[in-house]
């Protein structure tokens, strides 16, 4: 089994790695230049971004020949999934893929301009994740096929939704600025997916133009030295199950 997975703070890396599989990621799969992938199963993890797929999953995908018996869909996501999965279903298609199976899980939600981190921890009990995931696993380990079931008005928000919110994202690096808890330590430019932060010597860092909007950068910094104007949260998340390393070997 391999698994394809983007991860800004751990959620998907969390869920893949609850599979015996090869995990893969996207953004190493891109440096690299592997765009075809064959094994017996073969899973895509994904956060759910703007209701839809994340530009850097999409642009991953839309080259890439998955060739497979099997193939399942996971979407992570924090508030509504709403209808990612068949944003990912018609990505999928558009490149001559499919998938088997297709599921999402409620996990806390890190887009800090809605939700407060502290809320969210709060409410990880209730989001009931580990029994959610452990039927998703059951499913796929007994080979189950699921279609998308997002209901077309959900589908309809979502293919709208992504093109509106992606005009509203391509500001969200000038959202961004350093404080100066800042020790340049570089820990931002390593866990950016796009290579889209540099940090050289004894300046602070500065955010280019090419941001997927992951906040990897401001979640993972030791010293939480990144702000976000309109964050609900001064707290910053990554998932308990991951380390900062996992992050940084994941997207650096
Ligand atoms: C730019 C951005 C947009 C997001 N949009 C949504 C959304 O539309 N719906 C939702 O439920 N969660 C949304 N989220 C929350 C993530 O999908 C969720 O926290 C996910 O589990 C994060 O996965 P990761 O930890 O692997 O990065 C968004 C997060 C980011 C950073």
């Amino acid at each position: 089994m391999k698994i394809l997975y983007f991860t800004g703070t751990g959620n998907c890396l969390s869920v893949a790695k609850c599979f015996e599989a090869e995990l893969l990621s996207i953004p190493q799969m891109i440096k690299n230049n592997i765009y075809e992938i064959e094994d017996d199963v073969i899973g895509i993890v994904y956060p759910v971004y703007a209701v839809s797929v994340p530009d850097i999953v999409r642009n991953y995908l839309e080259k890439c020949k998955i060739n497979a018996n099997y193939t399942f869909v996971i979407a992570t996501y924090g508030f509504t999934a709403c209808g990612s999965l068949n944003e990912m279903k018609k990505l999928l298609k558009s490149n001559g893929n499919k998938a088997d199976y297709y599921s999402s899980l409620l996990m806390v939600d890190n887009y800090l301009p809605f939700f407060d981190i502290e809320k969210q921890l709060k409410m990880l009990n209730k989001k009931n994740i580990e029994n959610n995931l452990k039927t998703i696993i059951e499913e796929i380990n007994s080979r189950v096929t699921k279609e998308t079931n997002c209901g077309w008005i959900n589908n309809l928000i979502s293919s709208i939704g992504y093109k509106v919110i992606k005009q509203i994202e391509k500001y969200t690096p000038k959202m961004f600025y350093v404080n100066d808890d800042c020790i340049l330590c570089g820990t931002c430019k390593k866990v950016c997916p796009n290579n889209n932060i540099e940090q050289e010597n004894k300046n602070k860092p500065i955010f280019k133009n090419n941001c997927t909007g992951c906040l990897a950068c401001i979640h993972n910094c030791p010293k939480n030295a990144i702000q976000m104007k309109l964050q609900r949260s001064k707290k910053r998340f990554r998932n308990s199950n991951i380390s900062l390393n996992e992050i940084i070997k994941s997207n650096n």
